[in-house]
């Protein structure tokens, strides 16, 4: 009992850390990052200060912010010889697959930070994952359509740098657009971070192993891929331009209810809300708001919002509890921006390497940490002698 939250034993006893980042009622559709609620940190906050909360516990002073964005803006920059990691890839190479091996190769070119029993080592680890994810996810974006590679400009926001790499050409100057800079913040402020989710559990589980922080992150990255987790964004918009008219939803509905077949809603679901995802919430307000502003209409989101209108009237989702998650509307958004949906789950690793390397930090900093090691219910066969192979 925290004096604010009471547990029951048996959530106590199946909980695998205990934390003090973010805080999740499933069944009352709550998000609290550090106790300020989800929905008044996206309206009202910035993706750099909701970095500083869940890595410092307090929201910062102006003076504060200001100076963890300088540090954050001091590592954007990538060593040159990464850069031709990107060569190494086939051109349609998945935008997740880059991720993946160039984050892990950070530690062969930053050994600097790789000693985790250092704070200080921690502490520069965990500004330099964040400062290089968007130059790394904006090269990955790049690569892919045969486009030079942009440096960051640091005279620019975080979010606004990001943008200007990834749409940016050196032939022309770049605009950033306060509508899609604002919205782009927004979604990583709704990215940020959330309990102990797949990919932030082995973020965890490798941590405990005493392995580098980038390797940690990297391994964060392949996990947050598949579909029925942060690869659901992607896809949930290829669902619902696959879906094409809301004349068509009923089909789809009816095989996602059908236990014969492995279809299911993407965007839909969610291990622990049985509520509204308080996320869904505010993406499906953005999502109207974006597309208003940057003068676009989309036929996609009126078949999400006729699909959402049908699934929730309709038994089967109502007695599963199944309502729209974070990915159900943050692909319409995201392709008004001008991504293309693979590169959606990028930009929710981008976001999520904020609360992966708080998580991280705050699970290394334990004193009583130990090596992870979860056990099992053995199902196999009762202990058996060995038999020759000429006598089987
Ligand atoms: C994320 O953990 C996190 O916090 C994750 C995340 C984060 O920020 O890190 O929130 C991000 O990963 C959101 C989830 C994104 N994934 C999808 O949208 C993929 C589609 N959703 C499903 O695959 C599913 O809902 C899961 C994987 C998210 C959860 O699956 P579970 O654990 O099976 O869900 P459940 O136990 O609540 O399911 C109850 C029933 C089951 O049927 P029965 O076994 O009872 O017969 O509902 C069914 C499920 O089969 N079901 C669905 C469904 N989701 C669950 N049926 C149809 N469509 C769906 N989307």
């Amino acid at each position: 009992n925290t004096g604010m939250f009471t547990y029951d034993p048996g959530f106590t006893s199946t909980a695998s850390c205990e934390s003090g980042l973010t805080y999740i009622d499933g069944d009352a559709g709550v998000l609290l990052h550090r106790g300020y609620p989800i929905d008044q940190l996206a309206e009202q906050s910035s993706f750099m200060e909701v970095a500083y909360l869940l890595l410092n516990h307090e929201l910062p002073s102006k003076a504060e912010l200001e100076k963890f964005t300088y540090t954050i803006s001091r590592h954007t920059m990538l060593h040159e010889q990464l850069a031709t990691f990107y060569r190494g890839f086939r051109r349609d190479a998945h935008p997740m697959a880059i991720m993946c091996g160039v984050v892990g190769a950070l530690s062969a070119f930053y050994h600097d930070s790789t000693d985790i029993s250092d704070p200080h080592q921690r502490m520069v680890a965990s500004h330099r994952l964040i400062a290089k994810m968007p130059t790394i996810a904006a090269m990955a974006y790049k690569y892919s359509i045969g486009q030079p590679f942009l440096y960051p400009d640091n005279s620019l926001s975080y979010t606004g740098n990001f943008l200007r790499m990834t749409f940016g050409v050196p032939a022309e100057a770049y605009e950033v657009d306060p509508v899609i800079e604002s919205a782009m913040d927004k979604i990583f402020i709704l990215h940020a971070d959330h309990e102990q989710n797949a990919s932030t559990s082995t973020v965890r589980l490798a941590g405990s192993s005493g392995a580098n922080p980038f390797a940690c992150i990297a391994a964060g990255i392949a996990c947050l891929w598949g579909p029925a987790h942060g690869g659901a964004n992607e896809a949930a918009l290829n669902m619902l331009r696959e879906i094409g008219r809301p004349e068509r939803i009923p089909e789809y509905i009816a095989r996602a209810k059908d236990k014969n077949d492995p279809f299911r809603l993407m965007g839909f679901g969610h291990r622990v809300y049985k509520n509204f995802d308080p996320r869904a919430k505010v993406l499906s307000k953005a999502a109207t708001e974006v597309l208003d502003k940057l003068g676009i209409s989309d036929p996609v989101l009126d078949t999400a919002r006729e699909l959402e209108q049908i699934a929730l009237k309709d038994d089967y989702f109502a007695e599963k509890k199944l309502y729209p998650n974070v990915d159900f509307y943050s692909g319409v958004i995201l392709s008004a921006i001008g991504f293309p949906t693979t590169m959606f789950t990028v930009l929710f690793a981008l976001a999520r390497t904020v609360g992966w390397v708080a998580q991280w930090n705050e699970m290394i900093s334990d004193p009583d940490q130990k090596i992870g090691r979860p056990r099992q219910l053995y199902t196999g066969p009762t202990q058996r002698d060995y038999v020759a192979v000429d006598k089987r």
